[in-house]
């Protein structure tokens, strides 16, 4: 029996982790710089905490979840962050203790979609939540922040795109504008538009499909119908971007997937790196009657998720260096037990060590070098019967092609300065 991972869900191996902690590495200080705090929820949550704050008729909830039963419990493994995070605010009675939470988090979200480049049934997000402001300078900030790390990661072909959708009276309005105009031209819409048209009309908004782009020709965007209110906040949400330099593009048929937004929306696009059709980055906007909805009090909130693979396929980023590596290789019983407490004295001191104990056996040294290199090792220290003897350590700089004797007190000092050096050359010593 041959046991492979499921379908659409990866392995991730330590030689990929590189780009992995390099990504998580940037967005978390850039989140924090934001005055954001890392939040922590359990991956399983209770099923009804997604389909009422995701929505009854999303893809999403209609055929996407992992959901189970358990202990008499209806229970489902998170398909996205933000139901989890209003979960704990509204929980923990945060609005008591704090008018303004900034929330961070990362990690792996479920969804059963079909699996292709760039989309994943296990996946993984970076995500921001900002709750209790509803000013437009939040949104200019958190999306402001988002092209700053985009432009840190080194991802120039970056698309910002906003729309709004205004508050609570806005979507039901809007919801009947595009039932009263595609009603009479129903014939002509796709089979999933013909569907959507009773259980979620907005989404037509967003369908590829040639016969839906045309039916829809003539409806006033939603920007059109927006209330004073909301098309200030908008306008001023566009006017502190300009301010800032940030650039977007409005594009009023953006509506997004989940039934919680309302006001602003915004998605993240680029061509880079193939992700095809899958070319959303990350996406999100307000969502300002969640909290309240969830049984919390009114409190405004906006955030976003970013989507790690996506945004590493789209990442240009040669091979980022890891640390630089030293290996021990003892040769003989007794040089590895003495290589022992050498390795732990060479951590103690920051650099990454790998002990090569099979020398304690019988593998040959040059076995041992040909492993170092392979691990793409800087440095490998040797260590044979005569060394041990003299109180000496053979160093071999593996990308100079180099070695020298050092005296035991001297080593720590050899290495750094070795280590410190750029790497001219990769390849065998
Ligand atoms: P979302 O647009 O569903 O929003 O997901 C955000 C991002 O997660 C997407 O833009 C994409 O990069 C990534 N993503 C989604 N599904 C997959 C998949 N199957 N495979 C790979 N990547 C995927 C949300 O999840 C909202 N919770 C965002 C939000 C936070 N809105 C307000 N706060």
């Amino acid at each position: 029996m041959n046991y492979r991972a499921v379908k659409g869900m990866n392995d991730i191996l330590p030689d990929e982790m590189v780009r992995w902690h390099h990504l998580e590495r940037e967005f978390r200080v850039v989140a924090e710089r934001h005055g954001y705090g890392e939040v922590r929820t359990p991956i399983i949550e209770s099923t009804a905490l997604f389909t009422r704050s995701i929505g009854e008729a999303t893809d999403i909830v209609e055929k996407e979840m992992y959901s189970f039963e358990r202990h008499g419990e209806a229970l489902t493994v998170r398909p996205e962050g933000t139901a989890s995070a209003v979960r704990a605010y509204v929980e923990h009675h945060i609005h008591q203790k704090e008018p303004v939470t900034r929330w961070y988090y990362l990690g792996p979200m479920f969804r059963g979609e079909r699996p292709a480049r760039g989309r994943y049934r296990q996946f993984h997000q970076l995500g921001c939540e900002l709750f209790g402001d509803a000013g437009s300078v939040c949104d200019a900030e958190m999306i402001d922040m988002l092209h700053g790390l985009f432009m840190r990661l080194g991802i120039s072909d970056l698309e910002i795109v906003i729309n709004s959708l205004g508050g609570a009276d806005t979507r039901p309005r809007y919801r009947q504008i595009i039932v009263d105009h595609l009603e009479p031209r129903k014939a002509r819409l796709s089979e999933d538009s013909i569907r959507r048209l009773s259980s979620n009309p907005l989404r037509i908004l967003d369908s590829k499909d040639e016969r839906d782009i045309a039916a829809l020709e003539g409806l006033p965007s939603i920007i059109e119908v927006l209330t004073q209110d909301d098309r200030e906040h908008f306008d001023r949400l566009c006017s502190q971007l300009d301010r800032l330099g940030t650039p977007y593009r409005v594009d009023p048929t953006l509506v997004r997937g989940l039934d919680y937004y309302t006001r602003t929306l915004f998605e993240l696009r680029s061509q880079a790196g193939q992700v095809g059709a899958q070319n959303a980055l990350g996406g999100g906007g307000r969502y300002d009657n969640l909290v309240q909805q969830m049984g919390g009090p009114s409190t405004p909130a906006i955030g976003f998720a970013l989507g790690v693979e996506r945004i590493l396929l789209a990442m240009d980023v040669a091979e980022l260096a890891s640390p630089p590596l030293v290996v021990i290789a003892p040769i003989g019983p007794q040089a590895a037990s003495e290589a022992l407490l050498m390795a732990r004295e060479l951590r103690d001191h920051g650099i990454c060590v790998e002990l090569d104990g099979r020398g304690g056996a019988s593998t040959s040294l040059k076995a041992m070098l040909r492993r170092a290199n392979a691990r793409g090792a800087r440095v490998c220290l040797v260590l044979g019967q005569e060394e041990l003897e003299s109180q000496k350590v053979q160093l071999k700089d593996l990308a100079a092609r180099s070695q020298v004797l050092v005296a035991r007190e001297e080593l720590m000092h050899r290495l750094l300065d070795v280590l410190q050096q750029p790497m001219m050359t990769g390849g065998a010593a």
